[in-house]
């Protein structure tokens, strides 16, 4: 390999909420814990972004930033054609600090307090936090699992769809936590039903680039052009290249009153100007320059992923893990061993201390399960199952 993956880096005392923060979130965690939680990665980033960054910084002043910054544009456009057969149109790409703010802004601009909004648990904790938290109703579609294998439940999703109270649905792809990426198939039997009933969609794709080695992602608005209107996909290279504290994500709407209502509250309402300086830069340089590190770190993740699921199949057979077909996060069946939840992270932060996501993060669907973020030197989780195995022999 090119780049070295298996180099441990020191995190502590850089204001990481990963390694940093940790000991707010779990107080009574073991000594020297291992931060499996936060969704970054313990790599440092691809060459090319950091020589970016210093030029950068050489040049020593760091005001405003526009925010038609073309050449960024046009390589986003030809990122997404190139690794997702994906034609985007320039006027459709809109810059958000992150996927999560611009969330925060749609369910703003595409319904109104007391709406419901469709989404599939256990996900992502934050969809089900600002639904709340913008005074909307979260109306779950459940994910379904079967022998292991996660499925939508078209019926009840049918049903949700129907009910005129319903006015979005925000869909992840490919999915955190449970690792799908849905099939050309399965989002068409989506995407069929929301246009039966006229429902919007926001699509999450922010981990879309994280595909197994062999494994194809599709993007849902390329399902079906003439819904695209309907569709807002949020991408972002934070994921993807582990940028981000850069802050910058790429929002794609088609919608023109869409677009005028985004550009009306960001200016106005939220008052959002401008890329962050260093993020247009970072981001620029992963997309032109960055495809050969993340073609290696695909490859370094596939290992990482099939250590683990060796080691549970060897040690800890009662521990079922859940099929990763994109993403750095595991989800990992804990119902085998027979105990709570309460149990099982009491073991694990105090006596293995091992810090992962608990699954009722996700919603009450998550019970009995735990998220493992692997995007780690290979020795980091070498220690941390090993201390998982010595804390739950006892
Ligand atoms: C599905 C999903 N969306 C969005 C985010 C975060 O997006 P951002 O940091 O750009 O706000 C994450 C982070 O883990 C995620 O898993």
């Amino acid at each position: 390999m090119k780049f070295n993956f298996d180099k441990t880096v020191n995190r502590f005392n850089t204001d990481s909420l990963k390694w940093d923060e940790m000991r707010k979130f779990y107080p009574n965690a073991k000594e020297d814990p291992i931060a499996m939680w936060v969704a970054d990665m313990d790599f440092e980033v691809a060459p090319c972004i950091v020589d970016a960054l210093h030029e950068r910084v050489d040049h020593r002043i760091f005001g405003y930033s526009s925010e038609e910054n073309m050449e960024y544009n046009k390589a986003i456009q030809k990122w997404m054609i190139d690794r997702h057969d994906w034609h985007v149109d320039h006027e459709s790409v809109f810059f958000s600090p992150g996927v999560i703010p611009a969330l925060g802004y749609l369910i703003n601009l595409m319904t109104k307090p007391g709406d419901g909004i469709i989404i599939q648990q256990p996900v992502y904790y934050p969809f089900a936090y600002l639904t709340k938290g913008n005074d909307r109703k979260i109306v779950d579609n459940t994910l379904v699992c079967v022998d292991g294998d996660y499925k939508m439940d078209y019926d009840d999703l049918e049903e949700k769809l129907k009910d005129p109270n319903n006015k979005l649905m925000i869909f992840c792809s490919p999915h955190n936590p449970v690792g799908r990426v849905w099939s050309k198939e399965e989002l068409a039997k989506m995407l069929d039903l929301c246009k039966k009933y006229d429902m919007p969609v926001i699509s999450d794709e922010i981990h879309f680039d994280l595909t197994r080695v062999g494994v194809k992602h599709t993007v849902l608005e390329t399902i079906d052009p003439s819904y695209k209107d309907k569709i807002v996909t949020c991408t972002a290279p934070s994921k993807t290249f582990n940028l981000a504290g850069l802050q910058n994500a790429n929002i794609i709407i088609n919608d023109k009153k869409l677009r005028e209502d985004w550009l009306y509250f960001t200016r106005h309402v939220a008052h959002l100007d401008g890329h962050s300086t260093f993020g247009a830069v970072g981001n620029l340089a992963a997309y032109e320059k960055g495809a050969e590190w993340l073609d290696e770190l695909k490859v370094y993740l596939d290992g990482n992923i099939e250590y683990l699921k060796t080691f549970f199949a060897e040690h800890m057979k009662e521990l079922k893990v859940i099929d990763c077909q994109a993403t750095y996060l595991v989800w990992v069946d804990f119902t085998g061993l027979g105990m709570t939840d309460e149990e099982i992270d009491k073991i694990m932060i105090e006596e293995a201390g091992v810090l992962l996501d608990t699954g009722t993060c996700f919603g009450e669907p998550g019970r009995g399960y735990q998220r493992f973020n692997i995007a780690c030197p290979r020795e980091t989780i070498e220690k941390a199952l090993d201390s998982i195995k010595i804390a739950f022999n006892k």
